[in-house]
């Protein structure tokens, strides 16, 4: 029974003693807490109170929100005990922002005034758990809110990482300071680090009378200073409504740090009391012991991070800048043709000397074998002033790319650098036909073989004239751009001077391009290529196989220097087979042999129309079609002097030779 009671009593003196702090909260509106032991404060999401009293708003976790009120809701516009009504208000409070790395901050703490606690979708970060982005700027808040702010916001202009301001409904601040302190000793103002972990000092009044919101801040270690930091102009009339809570709402974002507050008087009915620094509670204790040390693990490791982001931050660079290309909006419709230079890179592992086949003055070749299909391709790798022309240079090529057939050499696609060009196309792993022809080294090839690729690019020669969708000239034909399969099948490439044509269009004028002994005489004077002036490359390429030498050796007698003139003398003399290339060693048809030599004639006639079509010149060598008597007069001499040193913009040829000078000029 006494048990009872006594519980009983204990229970309501308690309660007793609740209603007396209600009563006096309202009475008298004014509170002060020395640490918040046993305080009734309402808390909402991570804020607690720790044994020792402190008030901890939120800790080092990201993306937190931590607030604290005063459970009862002041008068503000109206008083109960008073008919008179008064806005003004008077507060203190001590604080600590401890972030979790030393110089970012992790967002804030925002004293606030507000009509109700229930703070429902307000978010955290820069938002201060009292806003979210459609609450932002309402005048139906009714919010008042002075920011202690670590991080800057440029949505809300916030001035900088370190600064206090004063937000009304939104948290653009109407007014804010950079963190600072006037000093009376000093008479100068000094600045504070809201990140340096120190315990802080901030009051914050407002007079209705003089409609003056004014906030100051200081060290922990010194009184009020008399001057305060922001001092605004401010009629809270419209703001304020009859009941409102006070507290804090504080937050973190990406980056977190704890919040504390030690401290807190408030008082409508005067200056708030002075706190007495001495009764505070501490920080907790691990901050400085666990600082100082973890500061000792913390610097190598932020030093090592560094490292391993500057490093992997340069690899990364110079990876990029290895595999860089240019690629622009109107290469989209390329796409297929177009490689990325890491596989080309990788293909040809890293453009190694040892994949090189070839070196010329345009560029160099390169085997490879392409990451993704394992298929063999050689890469030839050109400099180009990637400005000038590029466009319709890549188109072009993107049109060779389309040319399909089995005696040419497929070019599969390109890339392109800055100042590189790079095309890409089927391996041929027997080499150039020049090798074979005029090399003592090479294997010889016999005449049965030399006849099928005669066939072959002669088909080939056809396609590109007359079987394709538009004419293309190749203007540069001869053994050096002949290329073996392996199948020992003569397959034309370097397309590097093609020109395309519509069917029936007469042909324009260009620039002399060519190699000196190919070249038909007429393109000299008349600047003009014509499906005829192939047929005459085709007719000395011809020789060259028949024969087994250049179009012009100067080192030999006079009358054989020019293979064709030495030709033609001969068969006027009926011995046109002592031209035949001696390493065939008489193993040859002669029926077959004279048809070449005889077509060859026929192809370098010095008039174009006399020359056959290459329609004509496939029906011959098939034996499809008996060869015309040849005339005596004008077969040709193919020989034109050489003007000038050419610029060797030889882009897009494939091949292996490093022997003829090319006059070019596109
Ligand atoms: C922060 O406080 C919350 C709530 O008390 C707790 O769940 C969380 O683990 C704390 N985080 C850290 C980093 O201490
Ligand atoms: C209460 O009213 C009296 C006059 O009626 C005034 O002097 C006093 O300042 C008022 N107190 C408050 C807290 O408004
Ligand atoms: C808080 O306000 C929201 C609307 O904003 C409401 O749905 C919710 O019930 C309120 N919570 C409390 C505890 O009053
Ligand atoms: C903001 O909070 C309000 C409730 O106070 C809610 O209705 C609204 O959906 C929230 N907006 C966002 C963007 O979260
Ligand atoms: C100190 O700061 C206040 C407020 O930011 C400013 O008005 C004042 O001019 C400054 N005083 C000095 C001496 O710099
Ligand atoms: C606010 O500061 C100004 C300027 O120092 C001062 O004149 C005024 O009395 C202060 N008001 C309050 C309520 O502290
Ligand atoms: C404050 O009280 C006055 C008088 O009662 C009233 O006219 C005014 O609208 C109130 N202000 C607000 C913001 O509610
Ligand atoms: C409130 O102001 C009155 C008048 O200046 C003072 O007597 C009282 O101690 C203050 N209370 C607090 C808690 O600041």
């Amino acid at each position: 029974m006494m048990v009872v009671t006594f519980k009983l009593l204990h229970f309501l003196s308690g309660l007793f003693v609740s209603l007396k702090l209600l009563a006096l909260a309202q009475e008298e509106n004014q509170f002060i807490y020395h640490g918040f032991t046993g305080a009734n404060l309402l808390l909402n999401d991570i804020a607690k109170i720790h044994p020792n009293g402190l008030l901890e708003l939120t800790n080092t976790s990201k993306h937190q929100i931590g607030r604290a009120f005063f459970p009862f809701p002041f008068q503000f516009n109206t008083s109960l005990f008073n008919n008179s009504r008064s806005l003004s208000f008077s507060t203190q409070f001590v604080f600590a922002m401890v972030p979790e790395l030393p110089t970012f901050g992790g967002h804030g703490i925002a004293f606030t005034v507000s009509p109700s606690v229930n703070f429902t979708g307000a978010l955290a970060g820069r938002y201060l758990g009292i806003l979210n982005s459609t609450t932002d700027g309402l005048s139906s808040n009714h919010l008042l809110a002075v920011e202690i702010d670590a991080n800057r916001n440029p949505d809300f202009k916030d001035i900088n990482d370190n600064h206090i301001g004063i937000d009304l409904n939104k948290l653009l601040s109407i007014d804010s300071a950079p963190v600072t302190y006037f000093s009376d000793e000093e008479k100068e103002n000094k600045s504070l680090n809201l990140k340096s972990g120190k315990l802080m000092h901030l009051w914050i009044d407002y007079d209705e009378v003089e409609r003056l919101l004014n906030v100051t801040v200081g060290p922990i270690t010194r009184t009020k200073p008399t001057l305060p930091l922001l001092s605004t102009s401010l009629d809270l009339s419209s703001l304020m409504l009859d009941s409102m809570y006070v507290g804090f709402s504080s937050s973190t974002g990406a980056v977190a740090s704890s919040h504390y507050i030690l401290g807190w008087s408030f008082n409508r009915s005067g200056q708030a009391q002075s706190l007495d620094v001495s009764k505070l509670p501490s920080l907790p204790p691990q901050r400085k012991s666990r600082r100082k040390p973890s500061l000792r693990i913390a610097l190598p490791a932020i030093a090592a991070i560094i490292l391993v982001l500057a490093i992997s931050g340069a690899v990364y660079i110079i990876r990029r800048k290895k595999y860089e290309e240019l690629r622009e909006d109107w290469e989209q419709e390329y796409g297929p043709q177009r490689f990325s230079y890491k596989d080309l890179y990788k293909a040809t592992r890293g453009f190694s000397d040892r994949e090189l086949l070839g070196r010329g003055g345009f560029g160099m070749v390169y085997r490879g074998v392409l990451p993704s299909s394992n298929k063999q391709v050689a890469v030839k790798k050109v400099s180009h002033d990637s400005r000038h022309g590029i466009k319709e240079f890549v188109s072009e090529i993107v049109s060779m790319g389309r040319l399909r057939h089995r005696n040419l050499v497929q070019l599969l696609g390109y890339c392109r650098r800055k100042g590189e060009l790079l095309l890409v196309y089927d391996y041929m792993p027997n080499g150039s036909l020049d090798k074979l022809l005029f090399r003592n080294d090479t294997p010889i090839l016999n005449w049965v073989m030399r006849y099928q690729i005669l066939r072959g690019v002669a088909s080939a020669l056809l396609y590109l004239h007359e079987e394709w969708q538009q004419v293309v000239l190749h203007r540069d034909v001869k053994a050096s751009n002949v290329l073996l399969d392996a199948d020992l099948n003569g397959r034309l490439g370097d397309f590097g001077l093609a020109r395309f044509q519509e069917h029936g269009s007469t042909p324009h004028t260009t620039n002399v391009v060519g190699t000196i002994g190919y070249l038909a005489p007429e393109i000299t004077r008349t600047g003009k290529s014509t499906t005829c002036s192939d047929v005459f490359s085709f007719g000395t390429f011809m020789l060259e196989v028949a024969c087994g030498r250049r179009p012009v050796e100067s080192e030999r007698p006079p009358e054989e220097v020019v293979l064709v003139d030495w030709v033609f003398e001969c068969w006027k003399r009926g011995a046109i087979l002592d031209t035949v290339d001696p390493r065939l060693e008489g193993d040859y048809v002669e029926e077959e042999m004279e048809l070449v030599l005889k077509l060859c004639l026929l192809c370098t006639h010095r008039t174009p129309s006399a020359r056959p079509s290459m329609r004509q010149a496939v029906q011959y060598l098939d034996g499809n079609a008996t060869l015309p008597d040849l005339p005596l007069q004008g077969t040709g001499i193919g020989l034109v002097p050489v003007s000038n040193e050419a610029s060797r913009e030889h882009v897009s040829s494939y091949s292996f030779s490093d022997s003829e000078s090319i006059l070019s000029g596109r």
